[in-house]
Formats: structure tokens, sequence, C-alpha cells
């Protein structure tokens, strides 16, 4: 099993030693636990690139939204630590809230613009929580270098913006998006889904796959393209409402002509639960 660190400050006291034993690289993988496939395919990039691999599982209170799933939202550290143990993680890092947030916090961290597009939107302050607590986090680890899935796009997006804008020393590494055999991404959301509910969820990436066909058939106009997304989309029985879909260029801009690099984003609510998911376009 690998090590379970709960307070941030013999977390620090053991990386310390081991980095002055002899010289490692520590490789981190932020996630909010319940993990599953997309998840592993960071750790094993992390175990690939490093010496000592960092997961840290904390469900943050800080980017949910006071009506989401935040309380709901599955945990089992049990499952997880057999998942890290499985995949050859050395430390696992799960703090409680006390210790993310000591009482009396009063600093965030914003990345201006980025945040309140297409995600930060419809989810108001969600990457003000996730920015501040992917700097925490790198603070208390301090790894060489930080996995994130192209899963959640605007989130890397955002991440990277802020190591380059607060000079944080640590190299981000992305990873592509793991799907289960049928296309649906992984998502430790989708065990909300009952079986009808998942089967309208696969809509989003056949929705990609014939937006791909499009453009191969020569379709460029970005409108016409989010418009034969949403059709289909809406076409299946327990999509109750897209939030948006948009095609942008790698940095989020919106695009008008369609090439290749570009990312068709979507979110949506199929049932009571809301999914989101991108395609680079090739
Ligand atoms: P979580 O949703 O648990 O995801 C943790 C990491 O796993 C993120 O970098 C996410 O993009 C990646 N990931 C999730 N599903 C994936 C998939 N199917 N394929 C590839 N990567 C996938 O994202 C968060 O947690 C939180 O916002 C966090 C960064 C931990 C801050 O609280």
């Amino acid at each position: 099993m690998p090590l379970l660190f709960k307070k941030v400050k013999e977390l620090r006291n053991h990386l310390q030693t081991l980095k002055c034993e002899k010289s490692i690289n520590i490789g981190f993988v932020p996630t909010m636990g319940y993990l599953h496939e997309g998840h592993k395919a960071l750790m094993k990039r992390s175990k690939l690139q490093n010496d000592v691999t960092v997961v840290s599982v904390y469900v943050n209170p800080t980017q949910f939204g006071p009506d989401e799933d935040y309380e709901r939202y599955p945990r089992n550290l049990d499952h997880d630590m057999s998942v890290c143990d499985e995949m050859g993680v050395d430390i696992v890092f799960a703090p409680s809230d006390e210790e993310m947030y000591p009482a009396g916090s009063k600093t965030e961290v914003y990345v201006r613009d980025m945040s309140e597009i297409l995600e930060g939107k419809f989810r108001p302050g969600h990457f003000k929580g996730v920015a501040t607590v992917v700097v925490k986090l790198l603070n208390a680890v301090q790894p060489h270098r930080v996995y994130f899935g192209e899963k959640d796009y605007q989130q890397l997006k955002v991440i990277q913006r802020l190591v380059r804008d607060l000079l944080i020393p640590v190299e981000i590494v992305p990873v592509e998006t793991v799907r289960e055999p049928d296309g649906l991404a992984y998502s430790s959301r989708n065990v909300y889904l009952n079986p009808e509910e998942r089967e309208s969820a696969l809509s989003i990436y056949r929705a990609f796959i014939l937006a791909q066909e499009l453009i191969n058939q020569g379709e460029r106009n970005a409108q016409a393209l989010k418009e034969e997304i949403r059709k289909f989309i809406l076409s299946h029985p327990h999509v109750k409402k897209i939030d948006y879909v948009e095609i942008t260029d790698p940095d989020l801009n919106p695009k008008d002509i369609v090439e290749s690099g570009d990312r068709i984003l979507v979110a949506l609510w199929v049932g009571n639960t809301r999914l989101i998911d991108n395609w680079k376009v090739e």
C-alpha cells in the first residue's frame, strides 16, 4: 500500500527526507478521488517520468456551487488506496478541510477572463476554487511535474496560465482523455447515470465522431457544425439540456472557421447529471 498522509506538515517532512537522501523527481496527480481509468492514465504517466509519485484525494468544497453535487460526490478512500496500490503510487495525500483551509483563510487565486467563459459561465466561482486548491496542493507537494487530464480541458488551460503567471516552478503534463470502449469519457460522476441515461450520454462522443466526419467531408463552418452537434445530442431521450457547444482554438478563443487542432467543447445535463467532454479536431 502507498503511504497515506493527512497532514501537510507530515507529507512535507517525508518528501523533504526523500529529497535529502538522494536527488529524486516527484510527480504529482491531483484528484478528487473515486479513482477510475482516467486517473490511472495520469498515474501511469507519472510513474514513467518520475522517481516518486504522489496522488492527492480531496473533494474540494470551494469549487462546487451552492446547488451542486458536493454532498453527494462519490467518496471511497479504501477503494482509492487500492487503486493507487495497484498502480504503484508511492504516496497518497488525503487532507481534511481544516488542513486545506485553515480557519480564517482569506487568500484566493483567480485567473481573470479565462475563468468566466464556457464552464465559468455556468459554474460561477468554480475555477477560483480549482485554482486556489491547486496552488495549495502544489505548495504542499512541491512536485517537479504535475499531471492534468485533457478531459477537463478548460481546467488544464487555467492551470497552465496560473503556473506561468505566478512563476510556479513545475512542469505541467497534459494527458489525453481516456474513454470507455463505447466512447464515454471516464468520470467519477458516471456513477450517477442509470443504464438509459448512460446510453443517452454516449451521444456526446457520437456527436464528436459525427462532427469529425462532417469536417473530413469539408464542412469548416463552426456555426453549422455546432448546430449539427446540438441537434444530434438533443435527439437523445434523457438529455435534459445543453449548457454549451463551442468550438475554439487550443487557447479557448472561439472559432468561425474550423481547422485541425481546434477543440469542440460540450457541457450538458443527462437527467440530473452534468457531464463535460471535448474533442480535438483532427
Ligand atoms: P478529478 O475530476 O478527480 O480529476 C482529476 C484529474 O483526472 C484531472 O486532471 C482530470 O482532468 C483527470 N481526468 C478525469 N477524467 C479523465 C479521463 N477520462 N481521462 C483523462 N483524464 C481524466 O479535476 C479534478 O478532479 C479537480 O478539479 C482537481 C484538479 C483535483 C482540483 O480539485
